[in-house]
């Protein structure tokens, strides 16, 4: 429940990037050995993943809040159960990873955001190019090879999840593995530097051709997690929205350029620091258009955050999505807060009003989710958000982080819909 109409003031700590985490986690599968990986952000998304590595057979230490040590020298299975995969997009990861470790995999299809069709062609295509033989059955994927052998790869798109799952399996596939036409975003990188550190000889991550020599064994190794570009994101258009003027520490302020542009574009002032960005609005913002690409382009991942701020913005925006074929559903709970915006096909046109009002919506996805409490934020009145459990897979702590920068934002009722209780605001939540 989020009383709006305050404006944020304050500093906020970024937490690891969620999705180089649920990348680096599946990979430590490819060493026998233990990693401690430090900057692991406390959401659900990891706790999962977390489970099905301990279900693989990995020793799994929490040596404090964001930093595990996993050790992966007994692995005892190559099956992610039916259950564990399902709830979550990620949990593919282990094919690349398992293939890379025993040359055998068994993963079923996996959930995640329900953005569209989310094929994995793709990743089946390069698995196939390094030998491995690839079937689907039930909608579990099966994924075998006797050995595998570097190869060509040409990515017919730019696939964030297809490059990893690729890196996964030939970092110790016999020969050169090159991977063309690959995703550049900051994990990406961020995976093939803890790759390297683990042994394996990845180059050219961030720019479109990725070479890897495969490598016989890899070790253990300590590392940390960048910070995460989209939780950054999403505080950044968070003050922004509300007037607000907050530091936003523990960021790599080259990962947030598209963002930044955008908001200067609005009207929003951002200082850059060493690793921290200051973000101060003052009165209204202003219109601007939005295409979403991969990186460096737009994130999409911070395509419905921009459109609940731009809801308010003078004049008409355009948003266009160019990754998802249907990542506009949240758009129904904004009308519902007052918000004056068209879906026509991938793009939202936005009429920005003076005012959201308040109201009960939902959390569609992750970064819906996140919309909404941006929305909430600025809203006058009370706006309560249900299905909270799908925005806490990839904020750590966003009830705590929104109090200290003095948002009037409580829980109302548990994740697993138990009778409604005001919980207290406290910093685990
Ligand atoms: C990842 C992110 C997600 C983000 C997305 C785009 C994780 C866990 N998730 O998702 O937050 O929204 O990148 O930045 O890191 N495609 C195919 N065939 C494939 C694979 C993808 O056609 O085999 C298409 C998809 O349908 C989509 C586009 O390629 O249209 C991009 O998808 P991809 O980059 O793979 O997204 P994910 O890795 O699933």
């Amino acid at each position: 429940m989020i009383n709006g109409g305050r404006r944020l003031v304050g500093a906020v700590d970024i937490s690891g990037a969620k999705n180089a985490a649920l990348a680096i986690i599946p990979a430590t599968v490819l060493a026998e050995g233990k990693c401690r990986i430090e900057n692991i952000p406390d959401i659900r998304d990891v706790r999962l993943m977390m489970d099905i590595i301990r279900h693989l057979g990995a020793s799994v230490k929490q040596v404090n809040r964001n930093t595990y040590e996993i050790d992966t020298t007994y692995i005892a299975s190559e099956t992610v159960p039916d259950a564990m995969a399902r709830k979550m997009r990620a949990s593919y990861y282990f094919i690349g990873a398992l293939l890379g470790r025993a040359g055998k995999a068994e993963v079923a299809m996996p959930g995640g955001c329900n953005f569209g069709v989310r094929p994995i062609d793709q990743h089946i295509k390069g698995f196939e190019a390094l030998g491995a033989r690839v079937r689907t059955e039930n909608a579990v994927i099966k994924a075998t090879t006797r050995e595998l052998l570097g190869g060509a790869v040409y990515f017919d798109l730019v696939s964030v999840g297809a490059t990893i799952n690729v890196m996964l399996a030939a970092v110790k596939a016999k020969g050169l593995t090159i991977i063309e036409n690959a995703a550049k975003e900051p994990h990406i990188v961020d995976l093939a530097n803890f790759l390297n550190l683990m042994g394996a000889d990845v180059r050219g991550a961030g720019t479109d051709v990725i070479k890897i020599r495969g490598v016989d064994s890899m070790h253990g190794c300590d590392y940390s997690i960048i910070p995460d570009q989209i939780e950054a994101g999403t505080y950044m258009v968070a003050a922004a929205a509300t007037g607000g003027d907050v530091l936003i520490r523990n960021v790599i302020p080259k990962h947030l350029d598209s963002i930044s542009a955008k908001l200067v574009e609005s009207g929003v002032q951002i200082e850059e620091f060493d690793d921290s960005v200051r973000v101060t609005a003052n009165g209204r913002l202003l219109k601007c258009n939005i295409k979403t690409m991969p990186h460096p382009g737009f994130p999409t991942d911070m395509q419905p955050q921009f459109a609940a701020m731009l809801s308010i913005a003078e004049g008409t925006s355009i948003i266009s999505e160019g990754i998802w074929d249907n990542r506009f559903r949240y758009v129904e709970q904004l009308l519902r807060m007052g918000a004056s915006i068209q879906v026509e096909g991938k793009a939202a046109i936005i009429e920005g009003v003076p005012q959201l009002k308040g109201a009960p919506v939902r959390a569609d996805d992750l970064r819906a989710g996140a919309a909404m409490v941006i929305a909430g934020l600025v809203a006058s009145g009370t706006t309560t958000i249900e299905d909270i459990h799908l925005i806490e897979r990839g904020y750590e702590n966003i009830l705590g982080k929104l109090t200290a920068l003095g948002a009037d934002i409580s829980r109302i009722q548990d994740d697993d819909d138990t009778p409604a209780r005001v919980i207290p605001m406290v910093s685990s939540l």
